[in-house]
């Protein structure tokens, strides 16, 4: 007969004591301590990247390099955010916000993928829901079999009989296992079934999808243990009343973080979008002053996105300065920069600067395009349409060159750019290889003048 043993866990991030505490140790927060009952006879989490015998040290040099075997999925961006494709055995979470589309971009999924058999566990919704859904997204798949299950070792059974290819559990804070007595949801469920999916992801070599929720403040509902025990954390992210979706990796351990997912929701399920800067960039027809383009990567995928400014006199004392989508920090360099550099007075005016699209850039080379946005609000001069920015901008008001820029000038000429403006000290950059005019700047005064001579 197992002890039952009690004990305090705190819910944000899944630290354990015997004893109530008011504030948790681990993470500071307040009063997030639940009593949960536990089992003595917990079953440990094997290693399993060792064999049974102990394990012997081996050089590095002699370790033989094995390329992850990986399922091609028929969603192409969840191919790339995942590093080319789904690695046999992996064990991804899946989190975002109630209602942004995680059950729908999973359904979708496992009943467009062909040559596949996928077994789709839902705790959440009844089977009629799910072939409603499922209808609304069409159906391709005749190998999708769908459960509605919220015990642990009954799905354990089920997929044992049926050996899917993948399997995809909505959502883990619905799943229990009889081992545990406490409630659906609580740390210890969360924990233990995941380690029980561990365990099954690694010994059967099926990858595992994992949907979970995301808390108010945006971290995964419950514990930071799970993005520990998992291989890949992704997150579905994007305002619930536009239609876009970004999809990242926050931690993968096959691949890189910084590649982005875009999707848009539309009545038959999540589309991709393929081509980036056709959402990012506005087609108004008429010339609006505050708006340049800049040409940025997002992962290995250059995109042109549209950065609006604007710039009025501060009615207040102290001038505002806000920023959406863009260093707050980098605003206020770029600012002292072009009225030291350029003699622009920005130092009395309100300045509000914002990506277009809803996205968050962190690359340097938008700099160039920022201060083209903010000069040209501040002149009510709009900068002509055809044009496109991509450069860093240092403190001594040089234009920098940035990295990949073959590639990002490609990409403003196959959207239909006829000028960018570049810095001059790029190397190997050549006329002759675009059809793009270049512009070939070394200081913002000779920006300045391109743009608005
Ligand atoms: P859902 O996948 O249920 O969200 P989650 O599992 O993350 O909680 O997504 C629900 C939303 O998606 C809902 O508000 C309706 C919308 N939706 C569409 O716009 N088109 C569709 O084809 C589908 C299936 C859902
Ligand atoms: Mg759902």
């Amino acid at each position: 007969m197992a002890k039952v043993k009690s004990a305090y866990f705190c819910q944000s991030c899944g630290y354990e004591t015997p004893k109530w505490l008011g504030k948790c140790p681990s993470c500071g927060e307040w009063n997030t301590f639940v009593e949960e009952l536990i089992h003595k006879q917990v079953p440990q989490v094997v290693a399993f990247s060792k064999t049974k015998n102990t394990a012997k040290s081996t050089l590095l040099s002699n370790i033989k390099h094995q390329e992850h075997d990986r399922i091609k999925l028929s969603d192409l961006e969840l191919n790339r955010v995942l590093g080319g494709g789904l690695v046999f055995g992996s064990l991804i979470l899946f989190g975002g916000e109630p209602g942004i589309g995680k059950s729908t971009l999973l359904l979708q999924l496992a009943i467009t993928s062909t040559d596949m058999k996928f077994l789709y566990v839902s705790g959440e919704e009844s089977d009629q829901q799910i072939k409603m859904r499922s209808e609304r997204i069409g159906r391709k798949n005749n190998d999708c079999y769908v459960l509605t299950e919220t015990n642990i070792q009954n799905i354990f059974k089920q997929a044992e009989s049926i050996q899917p290819t993948v399997l995809i559990i909505d959502s883990i804070q619905t799943l229990y296992s009889s081992e545990i007595e406490s409630s659906p949801g609580s740390i210890s469920q969360v924990k233990e079934c995941t380690s029980q999916l561990l365990r099954y992801s690694k010994q059967t070599n099926v990858p595992v999808f994992l949907i979970g929720h995301i808390t108010k403040e945006g971290s995964l509902a419950g514990p930071k243990v799970l993005e520990h025990m998992v291989d890949t954390v992704l997150q579905f992210e994007g305002d619930r009343n536009h239609v876009y979706r970004l999809l990242r990796s926050i931690k993968n351990r096959f691949g890189s973080t910084n590649e982005l997912g875009i999707y848009e929701m539309v009545g038959t399920g999540l589309r991709q979008v393929e081509n980036p800067s056709e959402i990012l960039i506005t087609n108004n027809d008429s010339s609006l002053s505050g708006i340049s383009t800049a040409a940025t990567m997002e992962g290995m995928r250059a995109m042109l996105i549209e950065v609006q400014a604007l710039v009025s006199s501060a009615a207040y004392g102290t001038p505002q300065r806000s920023s959406t989508g863009f260093d707050g920090r980098r605003l206020n360099m770029l600012l002292a920069v072009m009225e030291k550099r350029c003699g622009f007075k920005l130092g009395s005016k309100d300045v509000f600067l914002n990506i277009a699209g809803g996205i968050k850039v962190d690359d340097p080379a938008i700099d160039l395009a920022v201060v083209a946005a903010v000069l040209s609000s501040n002149t009510d001069m709009a900068i002509e349409k055809h044009i496109a920015l991509c450069a860093e901008v240092g403190l001594s008001g040089e234009v920098r060159p940035v990295n990949k820029i073959d590639q990002r000038i490609s990409e403003a000429e196959k959207l239909g750019f006829k000028k960018i403006i570049v810095s001059k000290y790029n190397k190997g950059l050549a006329q002759k290889n675009f059809k793009i005019e270049l512009v070939l700047c070394s200081k913002i005064t000779e920006v300045v003048k391109a743009l608005f001579a």
